[in-house]
């Protein structure tokens, strides 16, 4: 699958400015819950910073949902004959941002996906906690994980990491509170861009 990378060889400030200028240009897109993408990723990342979570997933909630930017209607995908799995948000996300952030950003973002259908498994009242629009994408994301895939999620590296951002995404969803802006964090993803990941 091809899709758009954010290029490793720019500065982490000019870094900064190519994800603000994604921002800029899709960010007043519709969430789909009455607030728009910019304003959930804003209130995802708040919330993370609020829960004390690290800065790789402060980090990770602000930039969660930037594969958004650049996915495909699943509709054309399914007329296309391609399979649509491959081309999710959290697998875009993650494809784009890889080889500038290290994976304690990137797999919490990468599963935050992964991580509703293994609660949905394991935490009682978590599938009734959801808005209608997260049940309705479960469906098309592949339902509640079977006991095996809970038991394999469970053992990943970043599972905990990944249930912090799934904490942040399902309440980063609230209308027309006032929080810090893009701009708030822009030191914070100069400073985790990955310098040993980037081209000398
Ligand atoms: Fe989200």
């Amino acid at each position: 699958m091809n899709g758009p990378v954010l290029d490793n060889r720019l500065a982490p400030a000019a870094i900064y400015e190519e994800l603000a200028r994604l921002f800029e240009k899709f960010g007043d897109e519709q969430y789909g819950e009455a607030i728009t993408q910019r304003e959930h990723m804003l209130q995802s990342a708040h919330m993370a910073e609020e829960r004390g979570e690290s800065d790789a997933i402060v980090v990770a909630a602000l930039l969660h949902d930037v594969g958004h930017f650049f996915s495909p209607q699943t509709e054309e995908l399914v007329s296309d004959g391609r399979p649509e799995q491959n081309f999710c948000h959290e697998v875009l996300g993650a494809r784009f941002l890889e080889s500038c952030f290290g994976p304690e950003v990137i797999v919490p973002i990468q599963l935050h996906v992964a991580v509703k259908r293994y609660l949905c498994s394991v935490e009682e009242g978590y599938y009734e906690s959801l808005s209608e629009a997260s049940k309705h994408s479960l469906v098309l994301q592949g339902g509640p994980m079977t006991p095996a895939q809970v038991e394999k999620f469970s053992a990943g590296k970043h599972s905990d990491a990944a249930i912090g951002l799934r904490y942040c995404d399902d309440h980063g969803k609230q209308v027309g509170i006032d929080i810090p802006g893009l701009e708030y964090y822009r030191e914070l993803i100069i400073k985790m861009v990955n310098k040993d990941l980037r081209a000398a």
